[in-house]
């Protein structure tokens, strides 16, 4: 941890100390919107192949029990509800706990297999971000019902609102879909992306919308099925992949920074995984991992979703010696370290 970073997080724990004694979480509540990293159960309620909803996904949650997370545990937007002072998590909002007060700390609109562009979720039947964003729209309509006008709109403009979305259009879609590949580079597949972003930010903006973190891709060639798919027996992190995820970060900080100077009290953060979860991958041993080429679940090479289940041969003991849980998604151990970087990053978003 640089200097400057040990010295916020020094600040933040201070605050965040003083606001548990206080048991007052730092935000009214979170929204949560995107894709299978932060989806906390809504793919179980649709006819979708992409669901977690089955052992052993959820063997170290709460209880033991499978949720939809594409987890062993906690995701990192878990973490960070509980960094904020959460006791509970935003519920996913399809799901039968997303009703009346539940409501008051805010929701999760998140789908696996979704992302910045709707083609992608439309071919898994997963819900699109335009989707989710009409979900949240409804939201509203609820949360004035439930706790009054002018305490709901303190609600959605003092809100953390988090945003995970993208490494499915290229993982699956853009990688394995010739009717994209042969048409954009994957430069201008990128642009595309971008332009559904700033559509959406915009969109969220005048929902009220003014605390906004959306979270960069992670290196793509380093999760494990990524290499077993487009690696040609390396086992390395595919260069092409990562090098095209960087592109995209740039292109995504870079839109960013001209919605912030377009819309004014715009408070809007791009959280880095890529460099946290590349260093992960590269240097396991120094945050105490054993294993980052192959994946907890199964023979940890490629299966996820419905080929990561109970009769899957191989799985590990222990997810926690492992940096991936199955082919596309981190474990219980390394969400909470992408969390806690997440976190010194994001105090701004929070003060
Ligand atoms: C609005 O919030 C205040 C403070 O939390 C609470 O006392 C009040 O009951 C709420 N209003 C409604 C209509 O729920
Ligand atoms: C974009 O990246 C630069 C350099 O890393 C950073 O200072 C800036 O805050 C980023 N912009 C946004 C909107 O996150
Ligand atoms: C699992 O692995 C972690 C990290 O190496 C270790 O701290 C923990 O003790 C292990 N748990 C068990 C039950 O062996």
């Amino acid at each position: 941890m640089k200097l400057s970073n040990s010295l916020s997080f020094t600040f933040l724990l201070t605050a965040l100390i003083f606001s548990v004694a206080n048991a007052q979480p730092l935000a009214p509540a979170m929204f949560i919107f995107g894709d299978s990293v932060v989806d906390a159960g809504n793919n179980n309620h649709l006819y979708t192949i992409v669901k977690a909803n089955f052992p052993p996904y959820g063997r170290d949650f709460i209880n033991h029990q499978p949720t939809g997370r594409f987890c062993n545990g906690k995701l990192a937007s878990d973490f960070t509800a509980e960094n904020i002072g959460f006791t509970s998590y935003p519920p996913a909002y399809l799901s039968k706990e997303a009703q009346g007060t539940n409501l008051l700390i805010g929701a999760n609109f998140a789908s696996g297999a979704s992302g910045f562009y709707d083609p992608t979720a439309k071919l898994y039947h997963a819900i699109p971000l335009t989707q989710q964003l009409q979900y949240y729209k409804e939201y509203q309509n609820k949360i004035v019902g439930i706790a009054g006008k002018t305490n709901a709109s303190s609600i959605i403009s003092g809100a953390i609102y988090l945003v995970s979305a993208g490494a499915s259009d290229f993982v699956q879609n853009y990688y394995i879909n010739p009717l994209l590949y042969k048409k954009y580079t994957p430069d201008q597949f990128s642009d595309i992306l971008m332009q559904s972003y700033a559509n959406f930010i915009q969109d969220l903006y005048k929902l009220g919308a003014r605390k906004i973190g959306v979270t960069s891709l992670p290196p793509l060639g380093c999760l494990p099925a990524a290499i077993t798919i487009f690696g040609s027996d390396s086992n390395e992190c595919v260069a092409k992949l990562n090098k095209d995820a960087i592109s995209f970060n740039n292109k995504l900080n870079a839109t960013s920074q001209r919605l912030i100077n377009k819309l004014s009290g715009l408070n809007l953060l791009v959280f880095d995984i890529y460099q946290p979860l590349y260093d992960l991958v590269t240097k396991p041993s120094d945050n105490g991992f054993v294993e980052a080429r192959k994946a907890c679940c199964g023979t940890g090479l490629l299966e996820t979703s419905i080929l990561c289940n109970s009769k899957s041969v191989g799985t590990c003991a222990n997810a926690s010696e492992y940096v991936f849980w199955d082919g596309f998604h981190p474990s219980e151990a390394a969400n909470k370290i992408l969390a806690d970087d997440l976190l010194t990053s994001g105090i701004s978003l929070i003060f």
